[in-house]
């Protein structure tokens, strides 16, 4: 009897420091999600202009957008590049929507410019309130983008932005899923609260998820909220929807992309796409960038084979025109791919990067596929946001800052020659004509 209860123990106590070795080789205990910021009113003036964040606007503008509860506020805003001197003003418009039983307050968008490149202007909203600052991006290589996706408004989301405000970019790229508002439409004020302090200091350039839909069938289109608070350049670069848009800044073209916008081949979205990547000059712009919120390329086993539609009907025209690189969020994990097409790794091919891991309140997407893709060079399940750094025409540096607790961990980290110094763009010139003038 002593002798099975001895062995019995050696076996639990064998067990046990197998569990311990597990986890000391696997090295990183992840935490667990964290609960929803209670952000209160505060009671300032109703005409105090709120939720203040920028957005790139054609070249050298920039459109400041903000919230008052007074509809009588004027839509002003006055900016100089010394602090407390505004020596231009200009005046925009405004909007304000109704949901159900909430009304939205006045919501103002306002275009300021030809601001210079690379500098800190000083402005204020509405003639009154504190003075913000904001620096635009350079006129050329290198440049900066800090990005993050599936945002929210909890412990974790704070985490990642002020370790996001810690780095020294020029713009922030979202791809998907900012508020977590889900119908409770004051959720949406409290996020732009939440974010003002970074996104009212640099531009915010963000794409659409499944959170910002929010339509109720018969009584609701999609979109209200976020259309009329996120309004992005989408009139500045020809498209006739703020779901699908593109921008230029310092030698790169961005292409933001709906996933919950029509993408079918007759599709307004895939026609204004062709015409779109048919303009970039690889030239001016040597590096091509898409954002859109579903990944294609996901080995994760959340929302598994969500985004196989728009890959089948768009990733031949992203593949023709030799984009770089594409970042997508909605899965609560990073992941980084090979250069890949059609699922098999393609030294033409894009750079597949899911950056869904800001930090909401639904948590980690912690269940991989095995064995891993060919495709697939890095994943992981933790919180964190990314930074890519593009230092000239063919070499760009990304890295993956994972929420180590409270400090930001480099995980992973790449540098990505661009497709442009690759031989793959002379190579596809003909196939991209073909495929992007068939009508
Ligand atoms: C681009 O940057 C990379 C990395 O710093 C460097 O090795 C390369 O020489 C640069 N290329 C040019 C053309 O300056």
């Amino acid at each position: 009897m002593a002798l099975l209860i001895k062995l019995f123990l050696t076996v639990f106590i064998l067990a046990s420091a197998t569990v311990i070795v597990t986890v000391t080789a696997d090295d990183y205990v992840r935490p667990q999600p964290r609960k929803a910021l209670h952000l209160p009113w505060d009671s300032k003036l109703s005409s105090y202009p709120q939720q203040v964040h920028i957005s790139l606007s054609g070249d050298k503008h920039i459109r400041v957008s903000w919230i008052t509860d007074d509809k009588s506020a004027p839509s002003v805003v006055e900016y100089g590049t010394s602090p407390g001197k505004y020596d231009s003003f200009a005046q925009g418009e405004t909007t304000s929507y109704s949901y159900v039983l909430y009304s939205s307050g006045k919501i103002h968008h306002v275009l300021i410019g030809p601001l210079e490149h690379n500098s800190v202007y000083f402005y204020r909203c509405g003639r009154q309130g504190p003075e913000f600052q904001l620096k635009t991006p350079p006129a050329q290589l290198p440049i900066t983008f800090a990005v993050a996706g599936d945002l929210g408004q909890t412990g974790w989301t704070k985490s990642t932005l002020s370790h996001i405000d810690r780095c020294n970019y020029d713009v922030h790229l979202l791809p998907g899923d900012l508020a977590y508002a889900d119908y409770i439409q004051h959720r949406w004020d409290t996020f732009g609260r939440l974010v003002q302090p970074l996104a009212s200091s640099r531009p915010w350039m963000v794409t659409q998820g499944n959170h910002e839909v929010e339509s109720i069938p018969l009584l609701k289109d999609g979109f209200v909220s976020y259309n009329s608070r996120w309004k992005m350049p989408f009139e500045e670069s020809g498209s006739s929807s703020n779901l699908y848009y593109s921008f230029e800044v310092a030698g790169v073209h961005v292409i933001m992309l709906g996933s919950y916008a029509d993408y079918d081949e007759y599709s307004e979205q895939y026609s204004w796409l062709k015409e779109d990547l048919l303009k970039v000059d690889r030239k001016k712009t040597p590096w091509l960038v898409v954002l859109f919120h579903v990944p294609w390329y996901n080995s994760n086993t959340a929302h598994q084979g969500e985004g196989d539609d728009m890959m089948k009907a768009m990733e031949p025209l992203l593949y023709a025109a030799s984009v770089d690189l594409v970042f997508a969020g909605h899965v609560h994990a990073y992941e980084r791919s090979r250069r890949v097409y059609n699922r098999r790794v393609d030294p033409c091919g894009a750079v597949h990067i899911t950056i869904g891991d800001g930090g909401n309140k639904e948590g980690l997407a912690a269940k991989y596929i095995n064995p891993q893709p060919k495709w697939s060079e890095f994943r992981e399940a933790s919180f964190g946001h990314g930074e890519l750094k593009i230092v000239n025409s063919t070499h760009a540096f990304w890295s993956w800052h994972r929420n180590d607790d409270d400090e930001p961990v480099k995980s992973d980290d790449i540098w990505i020659t661009s497709l442009v110094s690759s031989g793959c763009i002379s190579r596809k010139r003909n196939e991209l004509a073909d495929t992007l003038t068939t009508p």
